[in-house]
């Protein structure tokens, strides 16, 4: 038997009358794979979090699960039948339109016998299929050779053709942060942005500010550094923000956000930290200073104005989570002065499908 015949790859239906006991098992899979060897950093999405992403019928993005399920014999001491690896492709639908976004998870006990490869490579052909030709993908890669070659995400990618094309960092701080820490940043960049008003509140954005959120979040991607991803703009229409915020709402997701605003009330930076039902962590999302507007310190403003009132909103809340480019020396500078610590690496990798003979 051939290694890619080892599984039986499928895209999972949401209208199949098997479809909850399908995900739940898809689910089992990748939470069991995020959160190896990464128990103290992991941070997978719940089953009705990925639900609601899966079933919302979005006009910004189409995400599918796919699920390996093991052959007869083909994998020793597995039934038949049972999912031995969780693929999600993510397909942006309004921009972006060339891209895929592929992902593969395979628990320890099952690598290496080609299931990895059998989930990229449906995905990858439904991509090429769909006329798109950019794949991108991201892995966690660890402090060293030992623990890349242990969680599998780089080496599998690089064996595929897919290329590092930025790399990232994840930190955290422990909450709450000091309050005199926090007023001091306060004091320090007040003089600096005395042009500008500062607004926080809590769920949608209020309506006077909505148009000139989208207009920054959708800038977020391409003004951050990005390497050599491959990317646009994302839509910045107000009804597709709606969109976004009705889903995470339906996540059972809640956020602190602020805006900073000038003097003619266009918003001119943006920041938001977000808390899943149930969860002690916090979120740190989109932040971002409109090119115009940056050294008046409002990177540092938002950013603290937005956590001292989260602090308030969840006084039980143990700790904040970001990602950032690993040379995004602005963002990490103003992360660092708030007591962010860098607790683990990942990689974006692309890979351009240019050759229609290519198979994966
Ligand atoms: C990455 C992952 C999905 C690979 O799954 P898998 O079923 O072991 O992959 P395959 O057996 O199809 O591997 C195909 C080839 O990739 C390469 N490869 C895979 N894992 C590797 C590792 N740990 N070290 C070196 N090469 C590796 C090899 O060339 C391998 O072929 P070989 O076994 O004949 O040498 C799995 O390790 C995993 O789930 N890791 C954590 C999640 C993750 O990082 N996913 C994102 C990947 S972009």
């Amino acid at each position: 038997m051939t290694r890619a015949a080892a599984v039986e790859v499928v895209p999972l239906d949401p209208t199949a009358p098997t479809w909850s006991e399908d995900v739940a098992a898809w689910h089992a899979v990748y939470d069991e794979v995020a959160r190896h060897l990464r128990a103290a950093t992991a941070n997978p999405w719940r089953l009705d979090e990925l639900v609601v992403s899966l079933t919302a019928d979005a006009s910004h993005t189409r995400r599918t699960a796919w699920a390996a399920r093991a052959r007869e014999g083909a994998l020793p001491g597995t039934p038949a039948g049972t999912v031995v690896g969780a693929g999600l492709l993510t397909l942006p639908l309004l921009d972006n339109r060339d891209t895929a976004s592929v992902s593969v998870w395979v628990p320890a006990r099952w690598r290496r016998h080609g299931v990895g490869t059998a989930l990229a490579a449906a995905q990858e052909d439904a991509v090429r299929d769909l006329g798109r030709h950019v794949l991108q993908a991201d892995a966690h890669t660890g402090d060293d050779a030992a623990a890349e070659a242990a969680l599998g995400g780089l080496p599998f990618a690089r064996a595929r053709g897919y290329e590092v094309a930025l790399a990232g960092l994840q930190s955290r701080v422990a909450l709450p942060v000091d309050p005199a820490l926090l007023g001091r940043l306060v004091a320090d960049a007040a003089p600096h942005h005395t042009a500008y008003t500062l607004r926080t509140w809590e769920g949608p954005v209020p309506d006077d500010l909505v148009a000139g959120y989208a207009r920054m979040d959708a800038l977020v991607d391409v003004e951050a550094p990005s390497g050599s991803l491959e990317v646009e703009a994302r839509t910045p229409a107000v009804e597709v923000w709606r969109e976004r915020e009705a889903e995470s709402e339906r996540q059972g997701r809640r956020n602190v956000s602020t805006a900073a605003v000038d003097a003619g009330g266009r918003v001119v930076a943006i920041t938001e930290l977000w808390r899943g039902d149930g969860r002690d962590q916090l979120q740190q999302w989109s932040t971002i200073v409109d090119a115009a507007h940056r050294g008046h310190r409002l990177g540092v403003a938002v950013k603290v104005a937005n956590l001292r009132r989260a602090q308030e909103v969840w006084p039980d809340a143990t700790e904040v989570v970001t990602w950032n480019a690993a040379d995004n020396a602005p963002m990490l500078a103003v992360n660092e002065q708030m007591g962010f610590r860098v607790v683990e690496r990942d990689v974006e990798l692309q890979r351009r499908l240019t050759d229609p003979s290519e198979q994966g």
